[in-house]
This record gives C-alpha cells, sequence and structure tokens, in this order.
C-alpha cells in the first residue's frame, strides 16, 4: 500500500527537529507535486517522495551516511521500493540513474527550491514578486546561500528537460502558496 502524506510527515518529524529542514522538505514537496500535477502523475506519492528524501539529514549529516543508511530506516518502516530508489538517486556521490520522471523530478526540484527560499528570504515581500531573472543573478553570485550547488541546479532542470527559466517561475509558483510555512513574508501577509 502506499504510503500517506500523514505518515511520512510522522516519520519526518520524528528524525527533524530544525525548523531550517522541515522548510526544506516541505519546499521541495510543493515543487515535485506541482510537477507531479503537471505531468499527471500520481501526487501523493511524488509529495511523500520529496517530503522524505533529506528525513535522515539530521542524524546523518555526512554523505558517508546520507542518504544511505537512512534508505535502511525507511525499508524498515516499510516505505516501498520505488520511493527509496528515487530518494537514494537525489544524492549525486551515489551516482544512480536517474531513470524516471520522479528522480529527474526529485533532484531539478531539491537544490532549486533552497535557492528560491533563500532569494525570497533577503527580499521584503518574500516571493510573492519574485521573478527567474533575478534569481539567476544571484545563482551568478558565489557568494549568496553558498551552500547550494549551482551545478546541480542547472544540471536538475537539464536533466528533466526543462528551459531554466520555465523551471525557476514553476519552482517560485509552486512555493507561493506555502510562503507563510516556509518562514517567507507575503504581502498579504503583512498587511495583517
Ligand atoms: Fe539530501
Ligand atoms: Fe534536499
Amino acid at each position: 500500500m502506499s504510503p500517506t502524506r500523514e505518515q511520512a510527515w510522522e516519520t519526518l518529524t520524528r528524525h527533524t527537529k530544525s525548523e531550517a529542514l522541515l522548510r526544506h522538505a516541505l519546499a521541495v514537496e510543493a515543487a515535485t507535486r506541482a510537477y507531479a500535477r503537471r505531468f499527471g502523475e500520481d501526487e501523493e506519492f511524488w509529495g511523500v517522495t520529496a517530503l522524505l528524501h533529506d528525513f535522515d539529514w539530521e542524524m546523518h549529516p555526512t554523505l558517508d551516511q546520507h542518504p544511505q543508511d537512512g534508505a535502511v530506516i525507511l525499508r524498515d518502516e516499510g516505505y516501498p521500493e520505488e520511493m527509496i530508489e528515487a530518494i537514494l538517486s537525489h544524492a549525486e556521490h551515489l551516482s544512480l540513474p536517474r531513470d524516471t520522471q520522479l528522480k529527474r523530478t526529485l533532484f531539478a526540484c531539491d537544490e532549486l527550491s533552497g535557492f528560491v527560499h533563500a532569494c525570497g528570504l533577503v527580499r521584503p515581500d518574500g516571493i510573492d514578486t519574485l521573478e527567474p531573472k533575478s534569481v539567476k543573478k544571484k545563482l551568478k553570485q558565489p557568494s549568496f546561500a553558498a551552500g547550494v550547488n549551482r551545478d546541480d541546479v542547472y544540471k536538475g532542470a537539464k536533466e528533466l528537460g526543462v528551459d531554466l527559466d520555465e523551471h525557476i517561475a514553476f519552482v517560485i509558483q509552486a512555493l507561493r502558496p506555502i510562503a507563510p510555512e516556509l518562514g517567507l513574508r507575503t504581502a498579504a501577509g503583512a498587511a495583517t
């Protein structure tokens, strides 16, 4: 049986306490869900996969453990192999083939969601009026959100076969409805 979001949220929050990490999970989930809808895929399955992709980072904060040791826990908890494989494939150091649309989407949304989030944090209205051109400009500034791997952002869009501008616009749009949960200010929120 396919795991529910509720189940995944329980697994995630049992292993992850950091607000920043939970926000990252929510952002990648929102972007991946939006692509599932666009591609006519199983939104719940894709969403759960994205929500859990870094669930073990807090306990396994190094690449000799994440996400491979996390995969063992997910297997124990009964998550389907297709989901676990997709989660493993987001890790560049494992060099696994991204041979499904879910794998390509997860990888394409992972670093970019984090980057768009970072762009929103330094703007007075968060991501309300954020446009791809300003995201692209910031991608070229190595000191901004230095933890985000630029090569992964470009590679992700390329592997997914989407134009970078469109991909950025798509991710921004996917994150807007959850801006308050991401700790981003919104024009609507500022008025209240
Ligand atoms: Fe990761
Ligand atoms: Fe991630």
